[in-house]
C-alpha cells in the first residue's frame, strides 16, 4: 500500500486512480484518466471524507483496512452524492456496519434515492461542527457546485478544506498528489476543462461559495479529483473566481463545421485578418475532429468567438448543434460573436446560429455571412470585414 499518502500527519489520501473509464459522466473524454480522492482522518473517531466510484471498491477497502487495521470507521462525511464519489458507500457500510453517515438534508435524500439507505445517518446544517477528538470539522453548504447537495468540510486544526469537486480536475495522480509534486501545467489545463465541462453552468454559485470560504484560514485544499493544493491554495480559488464570472483574456476561438472544405475555406481569411489586427491568441477547431470537451474549455478562456457551419439535412450540422446546445446550457456570456453559414438548397445553419446569439445575448459582430455552396470573393471580403470588426472589440 505504498500509494497511501500523508496529507498531514493524521490525514491520509486513500483515493484511487481510474485508468479504465473512457468518458467521465459518459460524456467527457478521459485520455489521462481521473482520480477519485478520498481522505481518512485518524483520530478518536476514524472518519472518511467521500468515497470512490463503484469500480474502485476493492482497492478502496483494502486501503482503509491497511491504515486502520482492526479498528472500525466511525463516520463517513459525504460532500457530494454523484456516484463517482458515492459508489462505494454500500460496500463501506457492509464492511463497517456501525458507521454513521453524515450529510445535509439533500444528501440524505439522494442517499435514499440512489442506494435505499436510511439508517445510521446524521443530518447536519450549514455551519454545524463535529469533533473527532483532536480534529474539528465544520460543514459549509455550497449548493449547485454542481449538484443541489454539494457541500465542503473544513478541518479546523490542520486547516484542510475538503472541497468536493470544486478546485479538482481530470487526470490520474501518478505518485505525487500535491500541487508542488506534479506537472502543474498539465493539471491546470485539465482543471479548467473539468470546470467548463462540469461546473461552469453554475458560475454565480461559484462566486457565492468562494465568498463563504473567505472567513476560513485554509492551508490545504483537498478536492475529490486531481492534485491537493498545499503550496498556493489561493491560486486555484482565484482561477475559479475568474472562470465563474466568465472573465476572459484577449483571443478568438473559431469553430467550424464543414463537410467538403467549402465552408472551411473562409477560416483562413478570418484568421489572417485577425492576425493583421494584432490578435495573437487564435484557436481554430474543426468541430468534426475535436471533442467539444476541449473546445468549450478554450472558448471559456477567450473573449472572442466565431462559429461557422454548413447546413445538413435542412438543419445545423449535427456536431455544431451539439456544441451550441452545450454553450446555451452553460449560460455562456461576456463574449463577442462572429457568425458564418452555408447551404446549397435550404439555409438553416446561419438561422440556428443566430438563434444561439439571441439565446445567449453574446454581442454579435456584423456582418454575419451566409453563402451558397462555396464562398465567392465578396463572401471572403465580408468575412474579412467581420474579422476586422471583431478584432477591434476583442482588443481591450
Ligand atoms: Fe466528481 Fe460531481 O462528481
Amino acid at each position: 500500500m505504498s500509494d497511501i499518502r500523508f496529507v498531514t500527519e493524521n490525514i491520509k489520501w486513500i483515493g484511487t486512480n481510474d485508468r479504465t473509464t473512457e468518458l467521465f459522466e459518459a460524456l467527457w473524454p478521459l485520455p489521462d484518466g481521473v482520480s477519485y480522492n478520498s481522505f481518512l482522518i485518524n483520530d478518536d473517531k476514524i472518519t472518511i471524507i467521500d468515497t470512490v466510484k463503484d469500480s474502485e471498491i476493492y482497492n478502496f477497502l483494502n486501503k482503509i483496512q491497511y491504515v486502520i487495521k482492526d479498528n472500525s470507521v466511525d463516520y463517513l462525511i459525504i460532500n457530494h452524492m454523484e456516484p463517482d464519489h458515492s459508489g462505494a458507500i454500500k460496500a463501506l457500510i457492509k464492511e463497517y456496519p456501525d458507521i454513521t453517515i453524515i450529510g445535509n438534508e439533500k444528501t440524505l435524500n439522494y442517499l435514499e434515492q440512489f442506494y435505499g439507505i436510511k439508517e445510521n445517518t446524521k443530518q447536519i446544517s450549514d455551519g454545524d461542527e463535529l469533533s473527532l477528538g483532536k480534529h474539528k470539522l465544520s460543514f459549509h453548504l455550497t449548493p449547485m457546485l454542481h449538484w443541489p447537495e454539494t457541500m465542503m468540510t473544513f478541518e479546523k486544526t490542520e486547516k484542510v478544506l475538503f472541497s468536493g469537486d470544486a478546485f479538482g480536475g481530470f487526470g490520474t495522480l501518478e505518485g505525487g498528489i500535491f500541487d508542488d509534486e506534479v506537472n502543474l501545467q498539465f493539471y491546470e489545463e485539465e482543471i479548467c476543462r473539468y470546470f467548463t465541462n462540469i461546473v461552469a453552468k453554475y458560475g454565480p454559485m461559484v462566486e457565492k461559495a468562494i465568498s463563504k470560504l473567505e472567513n476560513l484560514d485554509i492551508k490545504i485544499i483537498a478536492p475529490t479529483h486531481g492534485p491537493v493544493w498545499r503550496s498556493n491554495p489561493k491560486q486555484i480559488i482565484s482561477d475559479y473566481y475568474r472562470w465563474g464570472r466568465q472573465e476572459t483574456k484577449e483571443g478568438v476561438v473559431i469553430v467550424y463545421g464543414s463537410m467538403y472544405g467549402n465552408t472551411e475555406s473562409v477560416v483562413d481569411t478570418i484568421t489572417r485578418k485577425l492576425a493583421d489586427n494584432k490578435i495573437k491568441n487564435i484557436k481554430v477547431y474543426n468541430i468534426s475532429k475535436t471533442d467539444v470537451s476541449y473546445i468549450i474549455s478554450d472558448i471559456w478562456k477567450y473573449n472572442g468567438l466565431v462559429l461557422g457551419s454548413c447546413t445538413y439535412n435542412t438543419r445545423l450540422f449535427p456536431p455544431m448543434e451539439y456544441l451550441v446546445a452545450f454553450l446555451e446550457n452553460k449560460n455562456i456570456k461576456n463574449r463577442v460573436l462572429g457568425l458564418f453559414g452555408s447551404y446549397s438548397w435550404s439555409g438553416k445553419a446561419l438561422k440556428r446560429l443566430k438563434e444561439f446569439q439571441q439565446t445567449t445575448k453574446l454581442e454579435l459582430i456584423e456582418p454575419s455571412i451566409e453563402f451558397k455552396s462555396a464562398p465567392t470573393k465578396t463572401d471572403h471580403e465580408s468575412c474579412s470585414t467581420m474579422a476586422e470588426n471583431l478584432a477591434k472589440k476583442v482588443l481591450k
